[in-house]
């Protein structure tokens, strides 16, 4: 057990990925740009301080970090589970919970990196503005989640290969707009609903503080993105958007299978292919991976994406519903 922890912990070299983007100078300074502008003056006032705003001597549960009930847990009421004891249960808590934080971590740092491509590339000087206020808050979510991964989980762990390889599609893509849709419409999405739920279930005050705040910060993005992407897309030919569409397809079916977590049976002794199996035929973790489309789902409907490529791939998912509701606020 002591060897595969060590080897979840270590570290391994950075990463490098490489794009190229154009870089755009405004020589007039025009802050008309009414959705853009108000957005980016949300940024500002919505600012706060990680180190400060937050009461980091507060102490969580040792069993249950996040303060979440089992009933979360992808393989909560199945055979293993119940054969569990208290200690083989708080076992699955700690890998279950350090697994989806880390990712999240990582995903900030990816969210960073595209912030500070798209403050560079993007041609509105009010889109421009926006993704620098954006760098800052991505640079505390990696100080808040890295915070709390580090001084306040037992467990953490390195990025899936399903994440890593989109997280580098998105950001080494030559369009830019790919950027923006992998990561703040894909990612971000994602990452809302996951932060909606933490604060709806877990019973933890000092989780639920913190995490409303990021999801506060990632709201903004999110709304960033589909202001600026609604506007490429109504303008876009039928073959340029089909390649959108297609990596919409695949990067949906990709943040699908990575939130199975495929990676945290194996370090606790457990059969990853059992569990594994296990996950995808569950009809709880598959109705709560199903409900963290519910965000992305509508909005891709929103931007002209849902082609019957994207609507058979969501349909697959189980989550071409959502394509129905309306915006949530
Ligand atoms: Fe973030
Ligand atoms: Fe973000």
């Amino acid at each position: 057990m002591q060897a595969a922890l060590e080897q979840i912990l270590d570290d391994s070299q950075p990463i490098k990925w490489n794009f190229s983007v154009d870089a755009y100078m405004a020589e007039t300074y025009d802050f008309s740009d009414h959705d853009l502008n108000a957005l980016y003056q949300k940024t500002k006032a919505n600012q706060w301080d990680v180190n400060t705003d937050i009461d980091w001597s507060y102490e969580l549960n040792a069993d249950n970090p996040l303060g979440m009930p089992d009933g979360t847990l992808l393989i909560y009421g199945s055979d293993i589970w119940n054969k569990l004891d208290d200690k083989g249960r708080a076992e699955i808590r700690h890998h279950s919970q350090g697994w989806t934080l880390s990712q999240v971590l990582h995903g900030e740092q990816a969210a960073m990196i595209c912030a500070a491509k798209l403050a560079t590339a993007e041609e509105s000087l009010s889109a421009r503005l926006c993704a620098a206020g954006q760098m800052i808050d991505e640079a505390r979510h990696i100080e808040a989640f890295g915070r709390l991964v580090n001084d306040k989980l037992p467990i953490s762990y390195p990025m899936s290969k399903a994440l890593k390889g989109l997280l580098e599609d998105t950001i080494t893509s030559s369009k830019l707009d790919m950027t923006n849709l992998g990561m703040q419409v894909l990612v971000e999405g994602i990452a809302l609903s996951l932060f909606q739920s933490i604060v709806a279930y877990s019973k933890d005050p000092f989780i639920k503080d913190l995490v409303s705040r990021i999801q506060r910060d990632e709201a903004r993005h999110f709304a960033m993105g589909r202001i600026t992407l609604c506007r490429v897309y109504k303008e876009m030919s039928g073959t340029e958007r089909k390649e959108r569409e297609e990596f919409v397809a695949e990067g949906a079916y990709t943040l699908y299978e990575h939130l199975c977590a495929d990676d945290i049976w194996e370090p606790m002794g457990l059969s990853k292919k059992e569990c594994s199996h296990l996950v995808r035929n569950s009809e709880v973790a598959n109705s709560m991976r199903r409900s963290i489309f519910r965000r992305l789902v509508p909005t891709i409907r929103e931007m002209g994406l849902l082609s019957p490529r994207v609507r058979d791939t969501f349909e697959k998912l189980g989550v071409l519903d959502y394509a129905a509701m309306p915006m949530p606020a």
